[in-house]
Parts: C-alpha cells; structure tokens; sequence
C-alpha cells in the first residue's frame, strides 16, 4: 500500500512543485504511479479524495515547512560555547533544547539523566608525551592544547586534545611505529619482521579503523603507551590549505576520541542496565572496555618530532610512510647519536561518575500510538561540534519545528514519533545505549524503525546511506523525490546524482547503501535490540579522497565558519539531509502499511551468504576435512527469499479497512528484524544480537555480514588447534542457518 501512497505524493509533488524535475521524477515514477493507482483504486473503493488530498497536504507542507536559513541559525546557536558532555553547558543545552522542544509543540519532552562514567584530563597536572635524554632530561614536549581558531582565543573551557579513558601513568620506552595499528599491521610486525612490542610504547597514525581498536591491538602486542598522531597523508587533502585558509587539519591540531572497546555496553560500570541512582556499579578499575595502558592524542608537527630520528627497520612496504619528512622507520628507538634517547608519556586523566541527559521529545500516534518511530542523535561534542554532532543535531531541531508546525495545524502521525538529543556520545554511545538499556522491553515490543541523526555532512560530494535492508526500497523511493542539491544536477533528483557519482558494485543500477557497522548512537538500537535503522549524511568523494574521516575531526577547528565557509555555504546540503531524514521518519510514522521490503532481505543475504562461502572455499581441503558445509544457510536463505515473496504478495492483497488484519501484517514486518538477533549474542560480545550484523571485532565502525562466521573463519590457519576451530565454524554456520530460518517463519502466514 506504501507504494501506492508514495506514487499519489508524486503526483501532487508535480502539482505543487515547479516544472522541469517533478516532470523527470513523474516520467521515471510512471509504472510505479499505475500500479499504485490500481491498488490504490481497487482496495480503497471508499477512500474520500478529501482525506487523501489532506495527507498529500500535509507531506507536502513538512517539506515546504524544513529552511536552510532555520538549519544555519540553529547551527550557529549551538557552536558557539564547548558541550562536551557532564559539564554544565552541556546541561543547559539540553533544558534550552527540551524548552524549544516544548515551543515547536511536541506532546511532551523530558529530560532523562544517568550517572555514566566519564573521563577529563587533569586541570593541574597537563598530559603530554616528551622525549628524554639518557639522563632522563626532557628535551622535546608535545604541546598542551591546540592553537585556537580565530575568533576563539577567548572562549574557556576548550578541553585540551586527550584519549579518554586513557589509564594513567607515566610509562617510558623505545619507540615502535605501527603504521595504522590495525590487527594487520601488527602481524606484519610481529610474523613477517619479527618486532616485538613487549615494553615498548608505539605509535600508530590515526585512520582506517575506530581508535579503540589500536589501542587494544597495542595492549595485546604487549605495548605500555600508545601515541596516536594524525599524519597528513590521512587528514590533509592535496592542494587545500589548513584550516582558517581551507579546511585541512593544521599542523597543532589533534583528535580527540575515546578509546573504549565498550563492544556495545554503554556505561563502562552498569554493562546491562540503566545507570540510574539505584544501579549496581562495577569498581571503577574494573569497567568494561577500559584501556590498561596510556594513550594519547598528537598532531603531525609533533609527530614529526617523535618520529625524526627512528632507527632500527626501514618501513616494510612503501603504503607505510605516510607524508611527514621522516624516514618511518619501524625502529625500536632512535638512530645514531640519538640511541640512547627515550619517548615518555604523561597521562594524568581522571575517570569519574557524572551526570548525563538526554532529551526525548514524543508525538503521540493517532491510530498506533503504541508502535514507536525514534529519530536520535547526539548534542554533546568534544570542542565546538561543528560538524560532529551539531550539523546534524541543527537538522534534527528543525525536523522537530517543522512536525511541530504540522502538529499545530491538526495533523498527528499515524503512530508515535520519539525524537532524542542524546548526551555523551563521544564517550562511548553512553545516553543512547543507557536509554535503550532504560526502555529495553518497550522497545522490543513497540519499535518500528530508528532513524540516526549524526553529523549531516562529512564532505560535500554525494550522498551516503547505511541502513537496513529492509529500508532500500524506501530510502530509493524518497531519494527519488528530494530535489538533488549538488551543482550540474539541477532539476535532478537527490538519486540521480547519488547514483552517478556513487553506484552500488553489488546491485546494478542503484545507489551504493552500506551495511551499518557502529560508531554512532543507532548501535544499541540495531545491535543489541534489532529495530530496523538507517543513517544518511553528506559525504566525500569515497574514490579521490583518500583523507580519512574529515581533516579537522574532533579537533578545535570544529566551528561553525568551518561548515559555512567550505562544507555548506548556502546550507543546502544539510537542508538535503533534513528532507531525508524527514521523509524516512514520515514515511515510517504515517504510513498504513510500514515501508519495509523483506524481500531486499532476501537478495542481501543471498549475497552475504555467497561471499563468506567464498572466503571458506579458500580453505577447500579443510571443508572436506572437517565436514564443513554452508548448505543448510543457502537453504535457510533460499526459504526467507521464499516467505519475503509470498508475503509481500499477501501484503498487497490484504483488505486495507480490515485494520487487525493490517495491524498483523505490520507487526510481522515490525518483527523481521527482531527476528535476526540472537538472545545470546556473538561469542565474547553477548551485547552485539544481530546475527546478520555486527561492527567488525577489528574495526568498530564497519559493518560486517554473518560476524559469527566471519571471525570464526577470520585468521583460521593460524590456529593451533585445527579440528576445534572449524567445529566453531560449524557451530556459527548453523546459528546463521537456524536464525535465518526463524526469520523466514516470522513473516509466513500466521495460521
Ligand atoms: C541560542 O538560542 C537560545 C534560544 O533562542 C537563546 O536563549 C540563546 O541565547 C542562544 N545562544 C546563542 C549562543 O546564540
Ligand atoms: C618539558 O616539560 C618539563 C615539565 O614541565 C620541563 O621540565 C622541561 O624543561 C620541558 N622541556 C622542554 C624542552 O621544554
Ligand atoms: C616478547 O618479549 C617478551 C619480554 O621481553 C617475552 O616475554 C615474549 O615472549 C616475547 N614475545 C615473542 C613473540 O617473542
Ligand atoms: C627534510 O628533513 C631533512 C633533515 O631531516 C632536511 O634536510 C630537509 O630540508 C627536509 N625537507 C623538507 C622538504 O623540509
Ligand atoms: C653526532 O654527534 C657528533 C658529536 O656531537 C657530531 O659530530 C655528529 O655530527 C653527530 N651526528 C649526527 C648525525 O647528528
Ligand atoms: C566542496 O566542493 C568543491 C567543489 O567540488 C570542492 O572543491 C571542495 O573541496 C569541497 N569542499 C569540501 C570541504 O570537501
Ligand atoms: C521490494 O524491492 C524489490 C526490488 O528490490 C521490488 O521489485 C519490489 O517491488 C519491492 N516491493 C515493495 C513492496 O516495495
Ligand atoms: C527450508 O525449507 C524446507 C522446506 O520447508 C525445509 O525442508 C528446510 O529444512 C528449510 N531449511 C532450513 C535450514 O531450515
Ligand atoms: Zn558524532
């Protein structure tokens, strides 16, 4: 039935709208149009044009409602003082929040608090990493803070570049390059080079993979510091000057970042449940996902510093030298005159329980107002937030005004929409996994769908989207309708440029969608809870730029200039994003059938399931040894393909009026993602449920397909009890095949 609403918006799209690109979206839109007319015209003999008419009205009313001019003053409302979480601007931002939350006219909004463990550097005793001579001198410093941005120097409380949850101490050593620390570079080390990290401090460049991973990486190869530094390889593009010129990383600007391997826990102390006054709280030194070794932050002056005179190895491959003027040699230690000099860490940050909140605005569903659709993100930053968070925060605020202005007119969705600024997100999804610990059986029961709200441009090239299978369909079907916003498209829609400068290399003739790995407050709803989700923002150039993140990431030089001057300028990139954001919230709110495509479903699992086959295949003479067969997952897949189809064909036929027949169909759409989780979650990360995704376990935010599988497989020959590794294997192949074959049942006939 979506589809048949989703043509009927077109057609009053080309009413309303001028000319030339509905006339294009129209002619591509025509089959689809027919066949929703015919739907539409013989299941709803009764439907009065006038109530139909209302509901084109008034999507067409939210998109008309959503300015660029609100999103930039919103923007600049939030980035002019730091909100880094558990400090008191933070606090006020959620009761000015939650204020206009009430004004735009949401039905109510709270502010919902925690007690979660944070991490600050020491006001009195500043981290830093030195080098000293042989009689223990400090003859180089790393620096204490970052330049400030102009027009800044006078703004306090600007936290200084630090890891959080860095362990203290003051750990001294031979230095060891590890190019990007991932689980790669160190068996280049470790198996090709012979390197051993034991005592050593490394140090690794930013980029690649979450930062928490390195730091575990490290702490397994026996490493007693780690240094991460931001070479210009990976945070400055060719040609473009550093920030205030342009928008490339400065020399003295570093990353924040917290290095946590929290694997989906939320709260380090409270694993499990709400971190609410009444809650058990493990021993400070014992919380899950804390490093056990020092780390800290650098930028690339400093690092070339550090890296000068290494010694020992010359780099093993060329792809390890990043763009400094140093040798990148591996060491350990430095060269020459310099051998008996040493790198030694300063790190004096403090681990303390604070206070956190977030703010949950709701509008109460009319027909279903006991099914959920969530649309979060985070407010809280490291310095300004410029881009992270509050360029997609400043979007969710004016997604909130314009259904306020909705709302105000007698319109309320079909079923209850949740909106939440979450807090402390930079400190490890801490609000948003706290809330969905908090409401967990409510969630399981009621939610729908959650849409992610992050920053809404990391460049300004083209679209990207991470989402469910299940919301393809929907995100191509709206993408379709929003006018694309990049130069040489005018008149084109958001999907046709999407498509040109990023097709899938899976499916022909579409957008590229990635699986959604981590990284973002969607985790707890998707991973852990299995609520079907969905991201989308404004991206780089993902063949040319080769730059990781974007330059000035989590530094000081997150301001508001950095987006209006070289991100956005007329902010219609972001208005993109709030339409999008929007209509997939409107879409999942007010539509009588819920827009998910199972069968979608069906053709990603075909594909996931092709692949890791493929990886086993590698391993031809071990397969026949050990019986190991992927026969009964292509059977499970081949089964929910099969239900997926029939299914839909039932959806389409189902009697519209006959609302408990609706209501059953929908529930079943509502529970094919719940369907995916494993109550007992992945080996060692019982909070990662998802069976089909999980964040890689060597890099949190990639998403990875069949992740029991996969790690099981993941570096098997070198496994020194063969027979037990593939029986692991096995057991993972059939928890697939058995959770993909319950998901198949789910959406057959109910009786
Ligand atoms: C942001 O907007 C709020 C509400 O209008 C206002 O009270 C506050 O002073 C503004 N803050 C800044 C920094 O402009
Ligand atoms: C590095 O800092 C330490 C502690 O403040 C100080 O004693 C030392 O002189 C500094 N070294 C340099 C080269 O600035
Ligand atoms: C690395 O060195 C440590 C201590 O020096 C030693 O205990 C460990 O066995 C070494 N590891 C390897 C793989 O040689
Ligand atoms: C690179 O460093 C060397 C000495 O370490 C110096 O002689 C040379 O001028 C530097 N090159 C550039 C381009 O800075
Ligand atoms: C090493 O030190 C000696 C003595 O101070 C000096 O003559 C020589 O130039 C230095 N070598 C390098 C490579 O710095
Ligand atoms: C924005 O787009 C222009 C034109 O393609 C490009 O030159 C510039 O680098 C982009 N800015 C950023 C921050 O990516
Ligand atoms: C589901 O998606 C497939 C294409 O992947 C399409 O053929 C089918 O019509 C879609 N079904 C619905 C109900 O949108
Ligand atoms: C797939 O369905 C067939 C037919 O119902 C059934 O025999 C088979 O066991 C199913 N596969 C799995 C893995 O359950
Ligand atoms: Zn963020």
């Amino acid at each position: 039935m979506w589809t048949s609403l989703g043509a009927r918006s077109e057609a009053a799209g080309a009413r309303a709208a001028s000319g030339r690109f509905w006339a294009v979206v129209l002619g591509a839109a025509a089959g689809l149009f027919l066949l929703g007319f015919l739907i539409g015209w013989f299941a709803k003999p009764t439907d009065k044009k006038t109530s139909l008419s209302t509901h084109e009205d008034m999507r067409t009313a939210f998109m008309a409602e959503m300015k660029a001019e609100n999103i930039k003053q919103f923007l600049y409302n939030f980035t002019q003082l730091p909100h880094l979480a558990g400090t008191k601007e933070n606090m006020h931002l959620a009761q000015q929040v939650q204020a206009e939350w009430e004004k735009f006219g949401l039905d109510s909004v709270q502010l919902v608090h925690y007690d979660v463990l944070l991490s600050y550097p020491d006001d009195t005793k500043p981290n830093y990493i030195s080098i000293i001579d042989e009689h223990g001198n400090e003859v180089f410093n790393t620096s204490l803070s970052e330049p400030p941005p102009p027009g800044y120097e006078a703004v306090r409380d600007v936290v200084p570049p630090y890891s959080a949850f860095s362990a203290q101490g003051v750990p001294e050593g031979e230095l060891v390059y590890v190019n990007y620390g991932r689980t790669e570079d160190f068996f280049t080390l470790e198996r090709e080079m012979g390197i051993n990290c034991t005592g050593k401090i490394v140090i690794a460049r930013y980029g690649k993979i979450f930062r928490g991973n390195k730091v575990k990486n490290a702490e397994l190869a026996g490493a007693k510091g780690i240094i991460l530094y931001s070479d210009p390889a990976d945070y400055c593009a060719p040609g473009v000057e550093p920030y205030p010129n342009g928008w490339n990383l400065p020399g003295g600007g570093a990353q924040r970042g917290n290095v946590l391997n929290l694997n989906g826990a939320g709260d380090p102390l409270t694993p499990g449940y709400p971190a609410k006054e009444y809650a058990y709280r493990l021993d400070k030194t014992s919380g899950v996902g804390l490093p056990k070794i020092p780390v800290h932050p650098i930028g690339y002056h400093d690092a070339e510093s550090l890296l000068r005179n290494m010694g020992g190895h010359a780099p093993p491959h060329s792809s390890w030298k990043g763009n400094l003027n140093v040798s990148y040699n591996i060491g350990p230690g430095f060269t020459g005159n310099y051998s008996t000099r040493k790198v030694k860490m300063h790190i004096h940050s403090n681990n303390e329980v604070r206070r956190i909140y977030n703010v949950i605005g709701t509008i109460r569903g009319t027909v279903e107002p006991d099914r959920y659709v969530i649309l979060g993100g985070h407010r809280d930053s490291w310095v300004f937030g410029g881009i992270d968070p509050q360029s997609g925060a400043a979007v969710v605020h004016e997604i909130v005004r314009s259904f306020g202005k909705l709302k105000n007119k007698g319109w309320r969705p079909r079923r209850t929409v949740i909106f939440a600024s979450w807090d402390a997100e930079e400190f490890g999804l801490l609000g948003s996994t706290e809330w969905a610990e908090e409401n967990a059986k409510v969630l399981q029961a009621r939610g729908v769908a959650y849409i992610n709200a992050d920053s809404s441009v990391e460049g300004n090239y083209t679209l990207r989207v991470d989402c469910t299978p299940l919301m393809y369909s929907l995100v191509y079907s709206l993408t379709k309708k929003i006018p694309s916003p990049d130069e040489g498209f005018e008149g084109k829609s958001l999907y046709e440029s999407w498509y040109k400068k990023n097709p899938s290399s899976e499916y022909k003739e579409v957008p590229r969608i990635n699986k959604l790995g981590s990284g973002s407050d969607f985790e707890a709803y998707f991973q852990r809870l299995g609520i079907a989700s969905g991201r989308a923002r404004y991206t780089k150039n993902r063949k040319a730029d080769k730059f990781s993140n974007y330059p000035v990431y989590h530094t000081v030089y997150e301001t508001f200039e950095l987006v209006e001057k070289f991100y956005d300028p007329t902010f219609i990139k972001q208005l993109t994003i709030a339409q999008l954001r929007g209509k997939l919230v409107y879409e999942l709110a007010d539509s009588q059938v819920i827009p998910f495509n199972s069968t979608d479903y069906g053709e990603a699992l075909k594909g996931y399931s092709n692949r890791i086959s493929k990886l086993a295949k590698k391993h031809e003479e071990q397969l026949k040894l050990y019986k190991v067969s992927f026969d009964p997952l292509f059977s499970a897949v081949m089964n929910f393909s099969k239900a997926a189809a029939e299914f839909h064909r039932r959806l389409e036929q189902v009697d519209k009026k006959d609302s408990v027949a609706v209501r059953i169909m929908n529930d079943q759409l509502m529970l094919v993602e719940r369907a995916f989780t494993d109550p007992l979650g992945l080996p060692g990360r019982k909070f990662y449920r998802h069976v089909i995704f999980a964040p890689s376990s060597r890099n949190k935010y990639a998403g990875e397909s069949f992740p029991g599988i996969y790690d099981a497989m993941f570096d098997i020959e070198s496994k020194a009890d063969q027979h037990e590794a593939w029986e692991e294997v096995k057991r993972q192949i059939s928890i697939a095949a058995f959770t993909v074959q319950a998901a198949a049942d789910t959406l057959k006939e109910v009786a």
